[in-house]
């Protein structure tokens, strides 16, 4: 981890996995979060709202302003992953209510955020579809553009997808957002299935997090065993979202490829897909491998209080 405390907005769709990214950056002294702003997409806007409220509750830092964001992607209809993250978004796992009620739109506070912080000071941890950050670039560009940096969940490179042969989730969510959110010039790091499905919680990682009797790392054990019963059989899962945060924290852990990447818009059978395109594609830096024992071990770590 640098030295410097990372200040952050997280943009998310909790989400089971959402959860436990929020988790730890809320349990790590690396980074300084101002705000969490909601999205659309694992489920439905006032879900995914409430949800991180709940988690702040949980984790006693309702000081932290929750703002709602996009109810529904720019231009097409939002996909139902109950079958996932169940009908609360969190697998059933209990969380308080929140303790204080939502602040509105969330474009206009980032917007405002933006403006009044140090230009280049905020990096945005992104775990849901770009819907917001792409209205942000669209509505208020000079505020986009003082960003430090933007992190994202989302996309495949040489993995299959999870939603299409070759797209995933939060990309093919919204498309057409990530497409301007790519091209707006913002210092983006891409952080894809093909590290994510890498950094995976086993039965034993999760009852060792339950182990240690931490509020957030038990909470976090609880999620991961929701995503278990909705996945019988398997012996492990994908920890996509926490990916962003162990990114920020410690980059060593990853390796980047600086990669030229387009977002396929008009093919109706696999929209969202990632194409490398010398031509057309937008250059971003892309995490293809990760050291998952270190990752796994920083993020228990982090849930447990160290
Ligand atoms: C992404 O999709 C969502 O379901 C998860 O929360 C994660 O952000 C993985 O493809
Ligand atoms: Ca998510």
């Amino acid at each position: 981890m640098s030295d410097a405390v990372i200040r952050a907005v997280i943009d998310t769709d909790p989400g089971l996995d959402d959860a436990v990214a929020i988790l730890h950056a809320l349990s790590s002294p690396a980074f300084d979060i101002v705000g969490i702003m909601t999205v659309a997409g694992n489920i439905g806007i006032d879900v995914t709202t409430r949800n991180a409220g709940r988690i702040l509750a949980h984790a006693r830092r309702s000081d932290i302003p929750v703002v709602a964001g996009s109810a529904a992607p720019l231009s097409r209809a939002g996909f139902d992953t109950i079958d996932i993250h169940g009908d609360d978004g969190l697998g059933g796992v209990s969380f308080p209510e929140p303790a204080v009620p939502p602040h509105a739109d969330a474009v206009e506070w980032l917007a405002d955020l933006l403006l009044r912080e140090s230009a280049m000071s905020l990096t945005i941890l992104a775990l849901g579809p770009l819907t917001n950050i792409a209205r942000l670039v669209l509505d208020h560009p000079e505020a986009a553009a003082r960003m430090a940096r933007l992190i994202v969940m989302g996309g495949a490179i040489d993995e299959p997808g999870n939603v299409g042969p070759r797209s995933e989730f939060n990309i093919a969510a919204d498309p057409e957002a990530a497409d301007i959110v790519f091209r707006a010039g913002i210092a983006t790091v891409l952080v894809p299935l093909d590290v994510t499905r890498k950094v995976r919680a086993s039965r034993s990682w999760t009852a060792g997090l339950r182990e240690t009797g931490v509020p957030a790392a038990v909470a976090s054990a609880d999620l991961v065993d929701a995503y278990f019963q909705s996945s019988s059989g398997r012996e492990s899962r994908p920890l996509h979202d926490p990916c962003v945060m162990l990114y920020a924290e410690s980059p060593a852990l990853f390796t980047l490829e600086r990669l030229p990447i387009a977002v396929e818009l008009e093919t109706d059978d696999d929209v969202g897909a990632l194409v490398i395109d010398d031509k057309d594609g937008v250059l971003l830096d892309v995490t293809m491998k990760v050291d998952a024992d270190a990752a796994l071990g920083l993020l228990a770590r982090r849930l447990s209080g160290g």
